[in-house]
Formats: C-alpha cells, structure tokens, sequence
C-alpha cells in the first residue's frame, strides 16, 4: 500500500484552504483509521500551528527538522553534509490524535525560491523526500500557499491529486483558470498527471444570495470540475479551535463545522476511489 499525495491550492489568501486540508485529513485518521501526514508548505506555519502548540514547535526545531530544512539543499560546499533524513522532520500524533502526523513548517521557507535557484531539479526535492514514508500512510496532504512559489511547485509535484477550496466571492473564477494552466504546464515538463479532485466550497453562508449566486457561476465556468457536494459553512468555531493547537473536530465535535468536515472525509474518499477506479481502466484500454 502506497501513501495518495493531495494537495491543496488557491492562489486566493484567507479563504479557509489550510483549515479545510488540516480538518480533512484531521477527520480521515479520526473517523476512518487513515493514516495520514500533513506537510506544511506555507512559511506562514498556519498548519503546523493548527496542530501543535508554539513550545511544541520551539522544542522540536531546537533539535529536529522542518519542512525548510528538508527542502534545503544550498550547503554545497560542506562536502561531508548529511543529507537531512524526512523521518527526522515528522511530528507524530499532532492535534490529539493518532496517526495524524506532520512536517511541520518555517519562516526559512519563504527564502527557498532564492536559494534554491540554481539548483537542478529543484521542484521534485519534496517528491524524492516524501517517496521515503509513501509506505507509511494512506494519505499525504500537503498544504500549500496562496501562490506559485517553488514550495507551491514541490508539492504539486509530489502530488497525485489536488483539491481546490474555493470562497464563493464574485472574483474567486479568476485565480482558476491560472492554477489549470499551471498544472498543465506541469504535468508536461515533469510527464506526470497531476488530476483534480473537485471545488470544494469553503465558508459557505447560504444566508447570503451573492454566495449562491456565485457558486452558480463557478460550476457553469468550470464544467469539467466535480463540485464537491459538502459545504463548509462559515462557523466562528472554526477560528477559534487554532488556540488549542487542535482541530475543531476534536475540540467542538457538535458544531456545523465540525460536521461538515465530518461529511467531507467521506465524499473524499467516495471520490477518490471513483478517481483511482477510473486511472486503474484507462491503463487497460
Ligand atoms: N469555515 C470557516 N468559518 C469561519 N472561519 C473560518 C473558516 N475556515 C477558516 N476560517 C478562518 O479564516 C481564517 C483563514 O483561514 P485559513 O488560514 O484556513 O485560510 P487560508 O486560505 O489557508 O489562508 P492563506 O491563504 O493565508 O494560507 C482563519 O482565521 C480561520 O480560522
Ligand atoms: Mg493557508
């Protein structure tokens, strides 16, 4: 059994991406037994912080890895360098609960586009890392920035599937179209092929037309996406389950949010194994 990498990406800022991507994959070890590992690909460390607390991350960087580190391949002329292992950068158990595991993240992400400009294949170091522990989890997510930066890059590379949180706003469609065309420059240069998971819908107030109206929009302008049928409503639960480090699944298993997060992990795993069904006939053909 060999780990699906999923990741998750809107060029759009603030919009929920990283609280849905640590809730999913929150719900998927809590409700289904999947084994699953987090990577935090944002210098902003929103996800590690959803899930472990600042003396936790203080402590382990003291002694152990982050994504940053592992991403980091500059010291060229420290001949004798051991190359950093991806075992030493995972955090096990985060968030209360069991087999949830993370990579967590560093502000000395943000340098990596400069530092690693002259490096050679330099958008598949996180696919080559992560291919140590695929054996190791049923599902790796990686949460990306809102942009298309280099660690962006990494994990689309390094990924099978993505999934798109969208905001449904009058000017969410536009970032669409760029993210598509970007995948599919990747899948060229790299020869892979990066799929779509689907839309999923993130701080959804059906109390206010313009959302329904906009969500309207954005399946007729994107026919060939699934549109997941899970909303995640706005709920201020949500914002404030960050402070215990823990998802809101743990922390407020009775709100809307938690719920839907609830609901999500099934759909997702529908969905996936429709995906991997049909990846599995187009071989045959
Ligand atoms: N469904 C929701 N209802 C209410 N608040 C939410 C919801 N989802 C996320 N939030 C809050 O919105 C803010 C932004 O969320 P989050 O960090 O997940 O967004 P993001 O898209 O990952 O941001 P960035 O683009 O900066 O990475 C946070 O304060 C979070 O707690
Ligand atoms: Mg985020």
């Amino acid at each position: 059994m060999t780990a699906q990498v999923i990741s998750s990406i809107n060029m759009k800022g603030g919009i929920g991406k990283t609280t849905l991507t640590v809730n999913l994959a929150a719900s998927l070890a809590r409700f289904h037994g999947k084994r699953v590992l987090v990577v935090d690909l944002d210098p902003q460390t929103n996800a590690t912080f959803c899930l472990i607390s600042r003396e936790t991350w203080d402590k382990w960087i003291a002694s152990k890895l982050t994504l940053a580190d592992l991403m980091n391949q500059t010291d060229h002329s420290n001949l004798s360098r051991v190359e950093p292992k991806v075992q030493d950068a995972i955090i096990k158990n985060v968030g209360g609960i069991n087999k949830l595991d993370l990579i967590p993240s560093h502000l000395k992400l943000t340098f990596i586009d400069i530092s690693l400009s002259t490096a050679i294949s330099r958008e598949t170091i996180l696919k080559r890392k992560l291919s140590k522990v695929l054996s190791e989890y049923d599902f790796i997510f990686c949460d990306c920035p809102p942009n298309l930066s280099l660690s962006t890059q990494n994990g689309l590379a390094a990924s099978d599937y993505y999934i798109i949180p969208v905001f449904p706003e009058p000017l969410a469609a536009l970032g669409l179209g760029l993210i598509s065309n970007r995948i599919k420059q990747l899948n060229e240069s790299l020869e892979k092929e990066l799929l779509s998971l689907g839309i999923i819908y993130t701080k959804y107030d059906k109390r206010i037309k313009e959302t329904e109206i906009t969500s309207l929009e954005i399946i007729d302008a994107n026919p060939q996406e699934y549109i997941f049928n899970t909303r995640i409503p706005e709920n201020t639960k949500i914002k404030s389950a960050v402070r215990s480090s823990q998802p809101i699944i743990i922390t407020n298993p009775k709100s809307s949010g938690s719920q839907a997060y609830k609901e999500l992990a099934k759909e997702f795993l529908e969905r996936i194994d429709k995906m991997n069904d049909s990846k599995a006939s187009d071989l045959f053909i």
